[in-house]
């Protein structure tokens, strides 16, 4: 389809016949609501989703108009269009800052001076990026509470908020996040990237008195997840989201500076020959994933391919090429470390959310890593996500030793 057809089509076309809809979707009462092998099993019903048929359809379909359609299928969820409206701006404001931290004039290379309560050193974009994502999603009013790499403890909204403007009396939500992910890349140009998952929040925490609530209400498996979605600042900005029925993709187009769907329903491939570890690490890993990994290097795996290796360093930047051309990413613990580097809160469980919804799997080796129930809020998971038969093929490993 031409610009100028896909342009009169997209004025044009009622929206009513711009979209079709998926039958099944049953809302409200997760107790009625039954899976099958093919539907990971979450603690929630499955929204409706809109259904693009053809991809020039969607030309032009901002993710504005998109989360309308969504609310409009689903008026459960129409709280959620104001949370991903402000994802959206801080996802720009972010990926405008670490394209411009280049710039000498920009001073935002280097390094803060502090660490963070993971013990890692902070970058100065570290900081700035978690004010960033805080204050957009603060100002949607829809926030009780949030967690976040880069903040020691859960940060009670509920509390703070004094004016009516901050805080809206409809349903609040629980953000999770990694402002920047892959941040140890970011001063020499790398891919980075931002993480957040959203949960419902229950009210409990509404005085600074109430501390505890305000964790509880944070530590919840991803199992809970309303939403999570990754903003990836590479060649192109990304935004990829799911809301529990399929994983759709945004490419921000900076001549309309809007998120625009490039690809509906997005599907990992069942099968590959790509993974992707931190390899300096694998003489401390356990014999089953060393076993796994070295059978795909030499072509003895389940697939006998021999396998090639990618590794970016930046989680959100693997899981995203892992999810567009199929793949394995890792992250398992090993001796030093026994459960691996990644945070289950606001690195595992979102990522495995968008995985599991794209058709992947994400496991421990020994667990779903969306049904973990962390015990704290930096928590560490070891992690193997990615095509469906690697990832089972890692799964079987590791039920075969006992
Ligand atoms: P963050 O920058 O948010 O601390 O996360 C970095 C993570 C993740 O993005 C990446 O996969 C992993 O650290 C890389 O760790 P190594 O440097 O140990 O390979
Ligand atoms: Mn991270
Ligand atoms: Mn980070």
């Amino acid at each position: 389809m031409k610009f100028s057809t896909a342009l009169s089509f997209a004025l044009l076309v009622p929206f009513a016949s711009a979209f079709t809809f998926t039958p099944q979707g049953v809302r409200k009462s997760s107790a009625l609501f039954s899976t099958t092998a093919e539907t990971p099993k979450m603690n929630r019903a499955i929204p409706k989703a809109p259904v693009f048929d053809e991809v020039c359809e969607t030309t032009g379909v901002t993710l504005t108009r998109f989360m309308d359609e969504v609310a409009g299928l689903n008026p459960d969820a129409r709280e959620l269009t104001v949370l991903f409206d402000a994802v959206g701006t801080a996802c720009k404001a972010i990926g405008n800052m670490v394209k411009r931290s280049q710039l000498p004039s920009s001073e935002t290379l280097g390094m803060q001076g502090e660490t963070n309560v993971n013990g890692d050193d902070q970058k100065k974009l570290d900081v700035i990026t978690n004010d960033v994502l805080k204050r957009a999603l603060r100002f949607t009013g829809r926030l009780g509470v949030l967690a976040s790499e880069e903040e020691d403890e859960p940060v009670n909204l509920a509390a703070q908020e004094t004016k009516k403007v901050l805080l809206d009396e409809g349903e609040k939500y629980v953000a999770v996040f990694d402002p920047l992910d892959g941040s140890s890349n970011v001063d020499a140009g790398i891919p980075t990237g931002t993480i957040i998952g959203v949960y419902e929040y229950d009210d409990s925490c509404k005085t600074d008195e109430q501390r505890d609530e305000c964790i509880v209400n944070t530590l919840q498996p991803g199992t809970n997840l309303v939403a999570a979605a990754y903003c990836l600042y590479s060649s192109s900005t990304f935004l990829t989201l799911t809301l529990g029925n399929g994983v759709y993709m945004f490419t921000l187009d900076e001549t309309i500076g809007e998120f625009v769907l490039s690809k509906p329903d997005l599907k990992i491939p069942d099968d590959s020959k790509i993974y992707s570890f931190n390899e300096a690490n694998a003489d401390r890993w356990d014999p089953t994933i060393r076993g796994v990994v070295n059978n795909w290097k030499s072509g003895k795996g389940e697939n006998g391919k021999i396998f090639t290796s990618r590794f970016i360093g930046s989680m959100v930047g693997d899981v995203h090429r892992t999810l567009l051309y199929g793949g394995v990413f890792g992250y398992p613990g090993d001796t030093i470390n026994p459960n691996g580097k990644l945070r289950l809160l606001y690195e595992g469980a979102p990522m495995s959310f968008i995985m599991e919804q794209a058709g992947g799997l994400a496991t421990t080796g020994k667990e779903r890593v969306m049904e973990m129930v962390p015990a704290e809020v930096h928590q560490r998971v070891p992690i193997v996500m990615g095509s469906k038969n690697q990832i089972q093929e890692v799964i079987d490993a590791y039920a075969k030793e006992n």
